[in-house]
């Protein structure tokens, strides 16, 4: 059986009356690379922000690594081992590209920078930060100012963001939103290589069809307030009551 780093168990989830999720139940392999799909306003971000810390579920619960997260701090998620790149990103426009990594580095290797962090953890901190840069294709970018930068590279700088906390599970709230179709594709392979290179659980959530079908090992669909459906691309795909709801002729 293989094992689950994250189970959703039983959740339901309302804002001021209006039900978001009813009951949703779903469980993700170690080390698999999987997505979320569904309608806009069906849940996906919800759902991310349940998994982060950001919401706590009315009901049921969120088990990360055999223990319930529901109702843990955000921050007490990530040194768990969650990271997440936002759908709207979430860097610090004003700060270099190799600042907003570094500060990560920083907190995430020794808690608060001070003045008595010593000169060799800033070093190896400075070589973390690099070496994270490297692997999203910004190294030669790390002096730049982090709001100059093009929408994919500020993509890729958010998805660096969160490595730096070295997560064993990386949440992706639509990695290629807003990209022309050649960024898309770059960003695309970038997210596979990662998986593949780092061995981490990643989970995003895309509404491009081609993308989802292309990379995922599993999809799961949200939809009317409940989790419709979830299975192989090639399940999804051809699952009738997805195609109705969600997918219409598309494929
Ligand atoms: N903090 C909140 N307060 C009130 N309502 C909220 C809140 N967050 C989300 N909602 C509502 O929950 C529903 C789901 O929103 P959510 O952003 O999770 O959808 P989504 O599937 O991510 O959509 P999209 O594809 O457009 O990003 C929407 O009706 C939204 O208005
Ligand atoms: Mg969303």
């Amino acid at each position: 059986m293989a094992n689950h780093i994250l189970s959703i168990e039983h959740v339901s989830k309302s804002f001021e009356g209006l039900q978001v999720f009813n009951d949703v139940s779903f469980a993700i392999a170690e080390g698999e690379l999987s997505s979320i799909i569904g309608p806009n306003g069906a849940g996906k971000t919800t759902l991310f922000n349940l998994i982060t810390g950001y919401h706590i579920p009315d009901d049921g619960k969120i088990v990360f690594e055999g223990r319930n997260i529901a109702g843990m701090q955000p921050f007490d998620i990530v040194r768990l081992g969650m990271a997440r790149a936002f759908q709207r990103t979430n860097i610090f426009p004003r700060m270099s590209v190799l600042e907003n990594v570094l500060t990560t580095v920083i907190t995430r290797q020794k808690g608060n920078l001070n003045f008595v962090t010593p000169t060799r953890n800033l070093k190896s901190a400075h070589d973390r930060a690099y070496e994270i840069l490297e692997g999203v294709g910004l190294a030669d970018m790390a002096q730049r100012l982090s709001g100059t930068l093009a929408h994919g590279n500020q993509k890729r700088l958010d998805i660096a963001v969160a490595l730096a906390l070295e997560p064993k599970l990386l949440l992706l709230d639509e990695p290629t939103a807003g990209m022309s179709p050649e960024e898309r594709w770059q960003t695309v392979e970038l997210v596979k290589q990662l998986w593949e290179r780092l061995k981490i659980t990643m989970l995003f959530i895309e509404h491009d069809m081609d993308i989802v079908f292309g990379i995922s090992q599993t999809v799961r669909v949200l939809c009317y307030k409940t989790l419709l459906a979830e299975g192989t691309p090639k399940e999804i795909s051809a699952n009738q009551q997805v195609i109705e709801a969600y997918l219409g002729e598309e494929v």
